[in-house]
Protein backbone atom coordinates (compact mmCIF):
# COMPACT_ATOMS: atom_id res chain seq x y z
CA UNK A 1 0.00 0.00 0.00
CA UNK A 2 1.22 3.58 -0.89
CA UNK A 3 2.64 5.33 2.34
CA UNK A 4 -0.26 8.11 2.01
CA UNK A 5 -2.99 5.73 2.09
CA UNK A 6 -1.21 3.57 4.90
CA UNK A 7 -1.15 6.98 7.08
CA UNK A 8 -4.48 7.40 6.45
CA UNK A 9 -5.54 4.16 7.56
CA UNK A 10 -3.73 4.48 10.61
CA UNK A 11 -5.31 7.88 11.32
CA UNK A 12 -8.23 6.27 10.59
CA UNK A 13 -7.69 3.46 13.71
CA UNK A 14 -5.96 5.94 15.90
CA UNK A 15 -9.07 8.15 15.99
CA UNK A 16 -11.34 5.33 16.89
CA UNK A 17 -9.18 3.96 19.51
CA UNK A 18 -9.75 4.52 23.36
CA UNK A 19 -6.19 3.82 24.13
CA UNK A 20 -3.01 3.56 22.47
CA UNK A 21 0.76 2.57 23.84
CA UNK A 22 3.78 4.01 21.62
CA UNK A 23 7.27 2.27 22.14
CA UNK A 24 10.01 4.83 21.13
CA UNK A 25 13.81 3.53 20.43
CA UNK A 26 16.43 5.73 19.44
CA UNK A 27 15.52 6.56 16.03
CA UNK A 28 13.21 9.08 17.44
CA UNK A 29 15.84 11.11 18.75
CA UNK A 30 18.18 10.36 15.38
CA UNK A 31 16.85 13.74 13.65
CA UNK A 32 17.44 16.09 16.63
CA UNK A 33 20.92 14.58 16.21
CA UNK A 34 21.65 12.33 19.11
CA UNK A 35 23.33 8.79 17.36
CA UNK A 36 21.57 5.85 17.06
CA UNK A 37 23.33 2.80 18.79
CA UNK A 38 23.59 0.29 15.85
CA UNK A 39 24.69 0.89 12.13
CA UNK A 40 27.68 3.12 11.34
CA UNK A 41 26.79 6.22 13.16
CA UNK A 42 26.49 4.46 15.93
CA UNK A 43 29.77 4.00 16.89
CA UNK A 44 31.32 5.50 19.83
CA UNK A 45 35.60 5.65 19.42
CA UNK A 46 35.25 2.32 17.85
CA UNK A 47 33.16 0.88 20.68
CA UNK A 48 29.60 -0.33 20.93
CA UNK A 49 27.07 0.10 23.37
CA UNK A 50 27.20 -3.39 23.96
CA UNK A 51 30.75 -3.25 25.39
CA UNK A 52 29.85 0.23 27.30
CA UNK A 53 26.93 -0.12 29.01
CA UNK A 54 27.43 -3.38 31.21
CA UNK A 55 28.29 -3.06 34.68
CA UNK A 56 31.30 -5.57 33.71
CA UNK A 57 32.70 -2.33 31.83
CA UNK A 58 31.92 -0.06 34.46
CA UNK A 59 33.88 -2.36 36.92
CA UNK A 60 36.71 -2.56 34.79
CA UNK A 61 36.75 1.03 33.27
CA UNK A 62 34.61 3.50 35.45
CA UNK A 63 36.07 5.86 33.76
CA UNK A 64 35.73 4.85 30.25
CA UNK A 65 32.82 4.54 30.58
CA UNK A 66 31.41 7.44 32.60
CA UNK A 67 33.03 9.41 29.53
CA UNK A 68 31.24 8.20 26.98
CA UNK A 69 27.71 8.85 29.05
CA UNK A 70 29.59 12.55 29.44
CA UNK A 71 30.10 13.17 26.22
CA UNK A 72 26.62 11.76 25.47
CA UNK A 73 24.97 13.89 27.91
CA UNK A 74 26.98 16.84 26.58
CA UNK A 75 25.73 16.14 22.90
CA UNK A 76 22.03 15.53 24.08
CA UNK A 77 21.94 18.79 26.09
CA UNK A 78 22.57 21.05 22.89
CA UNK A 79 20.04 19.26 20.84
CA UNK A 80 16.36 20.68 20.30
CA UNK A 81 13.32 18.14 20.47
CA UNK A 82 12.00 17.39 17.04
CA UNK A 83 8.78 17.00 15.45
CA UNK A 84 8.45 13.15 16.26
CA UNK A 85 8.87 14.30 20.22
CA UNK A 86 5.97 17.35 19.75
CA UNK A 87 3.71 14.58 17.78
CA UNK A 88 4.10 12.21 20.63
CA UNK A 89 3.04 15.24 23.00
CA UNK A 90 0.37 16.23 20.90
CA UNK A 91 -1.20 12.22 21.02
CA UNK A 92 -1.18 11.95 24.60
CA UNK A 93 -3.08 15.64 24.42
CA UNK A 94 -5.38 14.33 21.90
CA UNK A 95 -6.16 10.25 23.26
CA UNK A 96 -7.31 9.99 26.35
CA UNK A 97 -5.75 6.79 27.17
CA UNK A 98 -2.04 7.24 25.74
CA UNK A 99 0.82 5.94 27.44
CA UNK A 100 4.53 6.35 26.09
CA UNK A 101 7.41 3.77 26.48
CA UNK A 102 10.60 4.77 25.81
CA UNK A 103 13.89 3.16 25.88
CA UNK A 104 15.47 6.24 24.97
CA UNK A 105 17.58 7.76 28.10
CA UNK A 106 18.16 11.34 26.83
CA UNK A 107 14.88 12.77 28.28
CA UNK A 108 13.51 14.15 25.06
CA UNK A 109 10.08 12.97 25.41
CA UNK A 110 9.38 14.63 28.99
CA UNK A 111 11.21 17.86 27.08
CA UNK A 112 8.65 18.17 24.52
CA UNK A 113 5.94 17.95 26.90
CA UNK A 114 4.70 14.42 27.03
CA UNK A 115 4.18 13.84 30.83
CA UNK A 116 2.79 9.88 30.41
CA UNK A 117 5.96 8.27 29.81
CA UNK A 118 7.65 5.11 31.08
CA UNK A 119 11.74 5.10 30.96
CA UNK A 120 12.23 1.54 30.95
CA UNK A 121 16.27 2.02 30.30
CA UNK A 122 16.62 4.71 32.79
CA UNK A 123 17.51 8.52 32.03
CA UNK A 124 21.02 9.52 31.45
CA UNK A 125 20.35 12.55 33.53
CA UNK A 126 19.94 10.44 36.74
CA UNK A 127 23.02 9.19 38.50
CA UNK A 128 22.72 6.16 41.31
CA UNK A 129 25.42 6.03 43.84
CA UNK A 130 27.48 2.62 43.59
CA UNK A 131 27.41 2.36 47.79
CA UNK A 132 24.21 4.15 48.71
CA UNK A 133 22.09 3.27 45.90
CA UNK A 134 20.55 7.07 46.23
CA UNK A 135 19.15 8.21 42.71
CA UNK A 136 19.23 11.65 42.33
CA UNK A 137 18.86 14.24 39.35
CA UNK A 138 22.33 15.72 37.81
CA UNK A 139 22.37 18.01 35.13
CA UNK A 140 25.88 19.42 35.06
CA UNK A 141 27.46 19.73 31.85
CA UNK A 142 30.12 19.27 31.35
CA UNK A 143 30.28 16.82 34.20
CA UNK A 144 33.66 16.86 36.48
CA UNK A 145 34.50 12.90 36.04
CA UNK A 146 34.68 10.83 38.35
CA UNK A 147 31.24 11.93 39.67
CA UNK A 148 30.92 11.28 43.25
CA UNK A 149 27.67 11.23 45.86
CA UNK A 150 27.55 13.78 47.75
CA UNK A 151 26.22 11.70 51.12
CA UNK A 152 28.75 9.22 51.27
CA UNK A 153 31.71 9.79 48.40
CA UNK A 154 31.27 6.73 46.77
CA UNK A 155 31.09 6.70 43.09
CA UNK A 156 28.39 7.40 41.26
CA UNK A 157 26.71 5.54 37.74
CA UNK A 158 24.67 6.22 35.45
CA UNK A 159 20.82 5.36 36.14
CA UNK A 160 20.53 3.25 33.25
CA UNK A 161 19.67 -0.54 33.28
CA UNK A 162 22.60 -2.38 31.44
CA UNK A 163 22.87 -5.17 29.35
CA UNK A 164 22.71 -8.10 32.13
CA UNK A 165 20.82 -5.96 34.24
CA UNK A 166 16.81 -6.11 35.06
CA UNK A 167 14.51 -3.73 33.97
CA UNK A 168 12.85 -1.77 36.96
CA UNK A 169 9.80 -4.36 37.86
CA UNK A 170 7.31 -1.36 38.77
CA UNK A 171 7.94 0.41 35.28
CA UNK A 172 8.19 -2.74 33.51
CA UNK A 173 4.84 -4.26 34.88
CA UNK A 174 3.19 -1.26 33.96
CA UNK A 175 4.44 -1.07 30.42
CA UNK A 176 3.07 -4.53 30.20
CA UNK A 177 -0.19 -3.85 31.75
CA UNK A 178 -0.64 -0.74 29.02
CA UNK A 179 0.77 -3.00 26.54
CA UNK A 180 -2.21 -6.14 27.22
CA UNK A 181 -4.81 -3.52 27.10
CA UNK A 182 -3.86 -1.32 24.53
CA UNK A 183 -6.11 -1.34 21.14
CA UNK A 184 -3.54 0.30 19.17
CA UNK A 185 0.77 0.22 19.40
CA UNK A 186 2.91 2.24 17.73
CA UNK A 187 6.34 0.71 17.61
CA UNK A 188 9.36 3.70 16.55
CA UNK A 189 12.36 3.83 15.79
CA UNK A 190 13.70 0.64 17.46
CA UNK A 191 15.51 -1.96 15.69
CA UNK A 192 13.66 -3.90 18.05
CA UNK A 193 16.64 -6.42 18.90
CA UNK A 194 17.45 -5.37 22.71
CA UNK A 195 14.88 -7.37 25.05
CA UNK A 196 12.48 -6.99 26.68
CA UNK A 197 11.18 -4.36 24.67
CA UNK A 198 12.14 -6.42 21.52
CA UNK A 199 8.74 -8.56 22.54
CA UNK A 200 6.50 -5.46 22.72
CA UNK A 201 4.94 -5.60 19.47
CA UNK A 202 4.16 -9.55 19.64
CA UNK A 203 2.73 -9.14 22.86
CA UNK A 204 0.58 -6.26 21.97
CA UNK A 205 -0.44 -7.92 18.67
CA UNK A 206 -1.65 -11.33 20.95
CA UNK A 207 -3.84 -9.35 23.16
CA UNK A 208 -5.55 -8.15 20.29
CA UNK A 209 -3.97 -4.49 19.28
CA UNK A 210 -3.65 -2.69 15.80
CA UNK A 211 0.17 -2.91 15.42
CA UNK A 212 2.30 0.02 13.88
CA UNK A 213 5.97 0.27 13.38
CA UNK A 214 7.05 3.36 11.75
CA UNK A 215 11.22 3.27 11.13
CA UNK A 216 13.40 3.65 8.34
CA UNK A 217 13.22 0.10 7.68
CA UNK A 218 12.14 -3.42 8.30
CA UNK A 219 12.66 -4.68 11.66
CA UNK A 220 12.40 -8.75 12.89
CA UNK A 221 8.97 -7.43 14.21
CA UNK A 222 8.05 -5.69 10.78
CA UNK A 223 6.10 -9.56 10.13
CA UNK A 224 3.79 -8.76 13.24
CA UNK A 225 2.80 -4.75 12.11
CA UNK A 226 -0.58 -4.56 10.72
CA UNK A 227 0.73 -1.46 9.02
CA UNK A 228 4.22 -0.24 8.32
CA UNK A 229 5.21 3.21 7.99
CA UNK A 230 8.42 3.02 6.25
CA UNK A 231 9.91 6.61 6.28
CA UNK A 232 11.32 9.60 9.18
CA UNK A 233 9.56 9.28 12.30
CA UNK A 234 9.47 13.29 12.30
CA UNK A 235 7.49 13.35 8.99
CA UNK A 236 5.28 10.33 9.36
CA UNK A 237 4.01 11.00 13.43
CA UNK A 238 2.83 14.93 12.99
CA UNK A 239 0.64 13.45 10.01
CA UNK A 240 -1.05 11.01 12.53
CA UNK A 241 -2.10 13.68 14.79
P1 LIG B 1 18.97 1.18 17.64
O1 LIG B 1 20.11 2.06 17.37
O2 LIG B 1 19.24 -0.27 17.82
O3 LIG B 1 17.92 1.27 16.43
C1 LIG B 1 17.46 2.49 15.91
C2 LIG B 1 16.35 2.21 14.94
O4 LIG B 1 15.82 3.45 14.50
C3 LIG B 1 16.77 1.44 13.67
O5 LIG B 1 15.82 0.40 13.43
C4 LIG B 1 16.72 2.49 12.57
O6 LIG B 1 16.32 1.94 11.31
C5 LIG B 1 15.64 3.42 13.10
N1 LIG B 1 15.76 4.82 12.66
C6 LIG B 1 16.90 5.56 12.52
N2 LIG B 1 16.59 6.83 12.18
C7 LIG B 1 15.23 6.90 12.12
C8 LIG B 1 14.31 7.94 11.82
N3 LIG B 1 14.72 9.17 11.53
N4 LIG B 1 12.99 7.64 11.85
C9 LIG B 1 12.55 6.39 12.14
N5 LIG B 1 13.37 5.37 12.43
C10 LIG B 1 14.70 5.62 12.43
O7 LIG B 1 18.17 1.80 18.87
P2 LIG B 1 17.15 1.11 19.89
O8 LIG B 1 16.28 0.11 19.21
O9 LIG B 1 16.49 2.20 20.62
O10 LIG B 1 19.96 0.67 25.62
O11 LIG B 1 18.15 0.35 20.86
C11 LIG B 1 17.66 -0.31 21.99
C12 LIG B 1 18.60 -0.15 23.16
O12 LIG B 1 19.92 -0.57 22.81
C13 LIG B 1 18.78 1.27 23.62
O13 LIG B 1 17.77 1.71 24.51
C14 LIG B 1 20.10 1.25 24.31
C15 LIG B 1 20.88 0.35 23.38
O14 LIG B 1 21.89 -0.32 23.95
C16 LIG B 1 20.37 1.38 26.69
O15 LIG B 1 20.78 2.51 26.65
C17 LIG B 1 20.25 0.66 27.97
Amino acid sequence: MALDDEIKRVREVLEQADSVVALTGAGVSAESGVPTFRGEEGLWKNFRAEELATPEAFERNPELVWEWYAWRRELIAKVECNPAHHALAAMERQQRNFTLVTQNVDGLHRRAGSTRVLEIHGNIWMVRCTRCGKVTENLEVPLPLPPLCKDCGALLRPHIVWFGEMLPRDILEEAIGRLQHCKVMLAIGTSSVVQPAASFVLHAKQSGAFTVEINLATTPNSQFADAMLIGKAAEILPRLT
